[in-house]
């Protein structure tokens, strides 16, 4: 008994120690971004587009070029938007991007002090590091409320849109774990399978207004701008679902990676040196709660909107998959898997993620969610090849280390890293 109100005291300590900090990160934000926000900043033209090199300016010659199958000509597009929604392998990708514009010498157009353009409040030009009208971009990809306008404010005409949607069960599964803690309705659920009594009468606990609660319903629907708490056969849900697919050229799905790597390939005429990866941010098998089908059924249904996103999305996905050829896309996937593995056997010791308490170096350890450390990472091989050292490094580097490489300031997340290490969460 008593053990349990400890635990209830701790959780409310730090409830509170959470509110305070986020209160106060809240503060600090505003002070810093509202004279920006209320400068209206004018409105320049961006280029068409910011490769350094446009691609109807100078094509590759015809015959040589390894990119295309039917010997048409195509350089690689640079100008790429990554919708980074969350919770569906956004992780992994964006590493890819990272590299990708390390290799093109790309500019990325980051956020400044934290790793997202003050998610939750929908994207605004003025949250971009060392933005000044009419400058030109080639990539953003970190976490934002996609704002349609004010992204194309920002990028070239040329860009190339992307994003990637995952089942919307195992969505809302993944992040119950990860976000759930942020969620403060969430705190008065009873039991140890919150998920399962969340699920059993979502209406009890979700609060619409509540602190967070777009975490836990239709969060892909909210990442992309819109009102997550519509009811599903509202017309705003169909308008929503029409501009997403009249937007991006190319919706990835989680659960088909390579097959979406190879699409995209395709879409931007990239590189299968290109698409190399090692899947990131993944959690712990055992931490993984398996829906069984009933609460897969009402986790869809709590998450309709999602749902029918997922559906369509999943139609027009395979539909592309139909005009690129079954055959060749099981051919090309089976390749993308032989040097990811390969690649593997070069870098990784053992060969697999382990643990985050045998992680040994700072630099290789994943952030973890709120009280746990789900989140399995790498251990690089000592002995790697000069050739390979600096891939292999980049391949395996979580995202906040990344980010601080490639130069941006992470205040706000370093500091709430701290906090969490010095009360043990
Ligand atoms: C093919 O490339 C070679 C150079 O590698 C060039 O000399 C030749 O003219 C090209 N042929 C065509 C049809 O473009
Ligand atoms: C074009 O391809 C041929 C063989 O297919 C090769 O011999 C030649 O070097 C290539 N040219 C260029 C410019 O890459
Ligand atoms: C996605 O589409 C494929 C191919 O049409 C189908 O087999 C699969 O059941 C669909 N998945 C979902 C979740 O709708």
């Amino acid at each position: 008994m008593t053990g349990k109100k400890e635990r209830q005291w701790r959780s409310m300590t730090k409830g509170l120690v959470l509110g305070t900090f986020l209160t106060s990160c809240m503060i600090l934000v505003y002070c810093f971004t509202t004279p920006q926000i209320h400068l209206s900043l004018p409105e320049v033209p961006v280029p068409y587009s910011c490769a350094h090199r446009p691609s109807h300016v100078q094509p590759k010659p015809a015959n040589n070029s390894s990119g295309r199958s039917h010997g048409q000509s195509c350089a690689p597009k640079v100008d790429v938007m990554f919708m980074k929604t969350h919770k569906t392998a956004s992780s992994t990708f964006i590493n890819i991007l990272f590299r990708f514009g390390e290799k093109h010498r790309l500019k990325f157009a980051f956020p400044d002090s934290r790793n997202d353009f003050f998610y939750p409040s929908p994207f605004e030009r003025s949250h971009v590091k060392d933005y000044r009208p009419g400058m030109c971009f080639n990539i953003i990809c970190n976490h934002m409320r996609f704002n349609a306008p004010e992204v194309a404010k920002v990028l070239p005409m040329d860009t190339s849109y992307i994003t990637i949607l995952r089942d919307p069960a195992e969505l809302f599964e993944s992040s119950f774990h990860y976000f759930g803690r942020l969620v403060p309705f969430t705190w008065r659920i009873p039991g140890d399978d919150k998920l399962t009594e969340f699920l059993r009468d979502p209406l009890h606990y979700y609060n619409t207004e509540g602190f967070n609660s777009f975490y836990l319903k239709n969060l892909l629907f909210f990442d992309f701008g819109q009102d997550n708490n519509l009811n599903v056969d509202d017309p705003h849900v169909k308008e929503g679902i029409k501009l997403i697919s009249d937007r991006f050229q190319l919706v990835m799905l989680a659960e088909y990676f390579e097959e979406s790597l190879i699409l995209l390939k395709d879409t931007l005429c990239w590189e299968m040196d290109d698409l190399l990866f090692f899947k990131l941010n993944a959690r712990k098998g055992s931490t993984v709660s398996k829906l069984t089908p009933e609460l897969r059924a009402r986790a869809l249904e709590w998450n309709a909107i999602d749902w029918k996103l997922y559906q369509h999305f999943n139609k027009t996905f395979w539909k592309k998959v139909d005009s690129y050829g079954r055959q060749r896309m099981a051919k090309k996937v089976a390749e993308l898997r032989r040097r990811n593995s390969e690649m593997a056997s070069i870098c990784i010791e053992g060969g697999h993620a382990v643990d985050a308490g045998s992680i040994h170096e700072t630099d290789m350890q994943p952030w973890q969610p709120i009280g746990e450390k789900s989140i399995i990472g790498y251990n690089m091989k000592k002995n790697v090849d000069k050739t390979h050292q600096k891939t292999c490094r980049k391949m395996l580097m979580p995202e906040i280390q990344y980010l601080t490489e490639l130069g941006v300031n992470l205040w706000i997340t370093k500091l709430w890293g701290h906090v969490r290490d010095i009360i043990n969460w």
